[in-house]
């Protein structure tokens, strides 16, 4: 029998380019963010027919509050509906919601729609989709080193440590890291978990992203060799 190419067990999308793609259309950039949440169900679903059990979405940086008010109001806003409003979705194809991030930073609607969707969701066990907000690396490194502090005063902090202090814990490490929109950084996203994990720029803008998109990069993962330091 054929060997099945590996899938990430888990994999990160910086999803850019929602703006470029209002633009080429002449609409406002807010009609980019809005397109690109069908993008985000289209992939989570073609996600959970790869076999890839957890996608970490980055939707809003520490650093996208020096935006507009408008355009930082309106996606406040769109996780508010979006969280809400797609619940019977999220049920129906078995999708578990986690957040990552700052959420104390957020306005306390936001942080009430993260709380309901993250409890209705959380018995669900097809695929879990982690929504990145108000993330930052640094931001999170920082409030990992705080709380191990606050709760061993003195003691030097090792990697162990710092890792089962950040976000999110107990979630297997990411395999992978995608950006759509061609540009080629981090922008601040999963800096303690990027340093073994595969990257990869594709050229296309999140709102035209679909389940074949995560087919490709799919067969992408599958062609690379994970070393992490040895020898193959
Ligand atoms: C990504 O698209 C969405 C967020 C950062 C919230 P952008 O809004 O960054 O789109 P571009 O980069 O301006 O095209
Ligand atoms: C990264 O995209 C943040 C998110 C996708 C939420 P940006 O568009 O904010 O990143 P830069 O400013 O181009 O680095
Ligand atoms: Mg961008």
């Amino acid at each position: 029998m054929e060997k099945k190419p590996a899938v990430p067990v888990h994999l990160g999308i910086i999803m850019d380019g929602n703006g470029r793609w209002a633009q080429k259309r002449s609409l406002p950039r807010t009609a980019g963010h809005l397109e690109g949440l069908k993008a985000v169900k289209r992939v989570i679903r073609g996600a959970s027919e790869q076999g890839i059990g957890f996608v970490t979405f980055y939707a809003f940086s520490t650093e996208n509050w020096k935006r507009s008010e408008q355009e930082v109001s309106y996606l406040m806003h769109l996780f508010v509906s979006k969280l809400h409003g797609e619940l019977g979705y999220y049920n129906r194809h078995g999708i578990r919601i986690l957040v990552r991030g700052n959420l104390s930073g957020l306005p306390a609607q936001v942080q009430q729609a993260v709380a309901t969707t993250v409890q209705d969701t959380r018995n669900n066990a097809t695929i879990t989709a982690i929504i990145a907000l108000n993330y930052g690396g640094r931001d999170e490194i920082c409030r990992a080193v705080n709380q191990f502090i606050a709760n061993h005063p003195g003691e030097a902090i090792t990697e162990t440590s710092l890792a089962s202090n950040l976000d999110l814990p107990h979630l297997p490490p990411v395999d992978m890291i995608v950006r759509s929109a061609n540009e080629q950084r981090l922008s601040n996203f999963l800096l303690w978990d990027s340093a073994y994990a595969e990257l990869a720029f594709y050229e296309k803008l999140w709102p035209d992203w679909d389940a074949e998109d995560i087919q490709r990069i799919c067969e992408d993962y599958g062609k690379r060799v994970r070393k992490f330091g040895g020898v193959q």
